[in-house]
């Protein structure tokens, strides 16, 4: 393997110095680049770009060549275990993910395939294999996988949801049979996070995106708890460094003292905690990263300068800060309003990685 040229990302996740705060933002290759809506035109679904190794290298790259991000993420989606597990994962126009099955009792649990990542999601192994070459050694890939509850809210629901209803009914009224199911995903995302790992991944992040409609007792029973299970299956090292794991609880924030001893190298933020207090409440045990609203790129070139410099303000003097959104970009974002937020992170950030 190319050695790494740019590591400040995977630095600062271990919150070693820096020279500047590096930045990277969720959902970087999207609709929102005209030339994704192009690759994306070309390889048919949602699903077949993700399942076409080559197109999906090129869209992961796409961002790359724009902006001077300092890391790359594999370009897939959290709902592949899901689909490899026998769901049936399709994308209605405008409606977002849906499956054709659902698992809402202990008879739909019992018929859901065996999972082995290396065979059953072979395909995202290859984009990350075929990524990590065309990446030579310039910024290093991101893995990433769903949290088990995040993951069950789409099995339960058969899709996104408002409430999530169906989803919290069975976690109170059925703890077992919630158990038993999180458990299965646990099992997965522990082996597909490995793999992607020993295909190349540098560091892994994990999307608990809607950890943060559960109460606080909850989160920890349903959500946490199995974070931390598959943290810790995790290998720790890969070509002699550190494996890097960032937890993202969107809505999180108040719990993030507790997030913060899950065993993960970083935590995520979204924008509705500051900055300054996330870092009191985790003190000097992991790294953050976050957390500028997605909404702020609507806003003019000048007020997400501004925007930017308040929130490197709060995190203040030292490393231990890896700059993104708080959340994906939306599509609908004008591409130049990215070169701006980047802009001003590489040109505001060194003054506070200075002696
Ligand atoms: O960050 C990146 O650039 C990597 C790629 C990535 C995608 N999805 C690509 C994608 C990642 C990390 C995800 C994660 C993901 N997928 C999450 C967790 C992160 C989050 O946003 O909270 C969730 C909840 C999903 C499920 C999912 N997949 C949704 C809700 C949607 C949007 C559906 C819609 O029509 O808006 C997807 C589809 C999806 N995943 C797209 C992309 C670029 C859009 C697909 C398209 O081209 O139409």
């Amino acid at each position: 393997m190319s050695e790494l040229k740019n590591d400040r990302f995977l630095r600062a996740l271990m919150r070693e110095p820096v020279d500047r705060t590096p930045l990277w933002m969720m959902r970087q290759a999207g609709r929102y680049l005209p030339e994704y809506r192009a690759t994306r035109e070309e390889a048919g679904s949602f699903l077949d770009l993700c399942k076409n190794t080559e197109l999906a290298c090129e869209v992961t790259m796409q961002p790359l060549r724009r902006y001077a991000m300092d890391a790359a993420i594999l370009f897939s989606d959290i709902l592949t275990i899901p689909d490899a597990l026998g769901l049936g994962l399709y994308f209605e126009t405008g409606e977002g993910p849906r499956f054709r099955k659902t698992v809402r009792s202990a008879e739909d649990l019992a018929g859901l395939n065996s999972f082995k990542a290396s065979d059953d999601l072979g395909y995202v192994m290859d984009a990350v294999s075929a990524i990590r070459k065309e990446l030579n050694g310039s910024v290093p890939l991101i893995g990433f996988s769903g949290s088990p509850w995040t993951l069950a809210t789409y099995m339960v629901e058969g899709g996104s949801s408002k409430d999530f209803s169906r989803v919290k009914t069975m976690a109170y009224d059925q703890p077992e049979l919630m158990h038993e199911l999180l458990t299965v995903l646990a099992d997965a995302v522990a082996d597909y996070l490995t793999a992607q790992v020993e295909a190349g991944a540098q560091a892994l992040q994990i999307f608990d995106t809607w950890g943060g409609s559960l109460s606080a007792g909850a989160y920890k029973e349903f959500s946490l708890k199995y974070m931390q299970r598959i943290v810790s299956r995790l290998p720790r090292e890969a070509d002699g460094r550190p494996v890097p794991v960032i937890v993202f609880t969107k809505g999180g924030g108040q719990w993030l003292s507790t997030i913060a001893d899950c065993g993960a190298q970083a935590v995520g933020i979204d924008w509705t905690t500051d900055i300054a207090t996330a870092k009191k409440l985790v003190g000097d045990r992991v790294a953050i990263q976050g957390n500028m609203d997605p909404m702020m790129l609507f806003a003019s070139p000048d007020r997400i300068r501004e925007e930017v410099a308040g929130i490197l303000a709060g995190f203040g003097h030292g490393s231990g800060h890896v700059f993104n959104l708080g959340h994906g970009i939306t599509p609908g974002v004008n591409p130049d309003h990215v070169t701006a937020f980047v802009d001003a992170v590489i040109e505001l950030s060194p003054q506070y990685h200075r002696d």
